[in-house]
């Protein structure tokens, strides 16, 4: 398996929950490592870009307000099959769907509160990745 380096957002209910430490925990001790970090609160423009595959569909705008109600975590996991890995440890985006004892069955709200972000494919993770972090931060 390659190593692979993927994005991932603590999204503001998780954030609000004071969840950060549980999460990173549960990443480290999946074998992935957190490679850059960074908690900011998203400007409106800059969840409407991070978004904007989603922004023809009906839960956009309500997802660009809940992406900036708050601070979030944004972190550039490393490792092995980092973005399957990823996938696997956060659970299908609906938490009612999602594998008992991943991220999002454990902790999230809702369909749109749903606790954490990560990137699906090997190109989304290299704009995500990019959107986010310098080439410097990304050493
Ligand atoms: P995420 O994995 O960050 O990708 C898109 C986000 O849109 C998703 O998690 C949810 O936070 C939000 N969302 C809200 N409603 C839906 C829906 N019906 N289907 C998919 N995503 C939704």
């Amino acid at each position: 398996m390659a190593l692979e380096r993927t994005l991932s957002i603590i999204k503001p209910d998780g954030v609000k929950r004071n969840l950060i430490g549980k999460i990173f925990t549960r990443f480290e001790e999946s074998g992935l490592k957190v490679a850059a970090v960074k908690r900011v609160t998203l400007t409106r423009a800059q969840a409407e870009g991070f978004y904007a595959v989603h922004r023809e569909r009906p839960f956009f705008a309500s997802l660009v307000e809940y992406m900036t109600s708050g601070p979030v975590v944004i972190s550039v996991l490393e490792g092995e099959g980092a973005i399957a890995k990823n996938r696997e440890i956060m659970g299908a985006t609906d938490p009612k769907k999602a594998a008992p004892g991943t991220i999002r069955a454990l902790f999230a709200e809702s369909i749109e509160a749903n606790t954490v972000h990560g990137s699906d494919a090997p190109e989304t993770a290299a704009f995500e990745t990019r959107y986010f972090f310098n080439a410097f931060e990304l050493l």
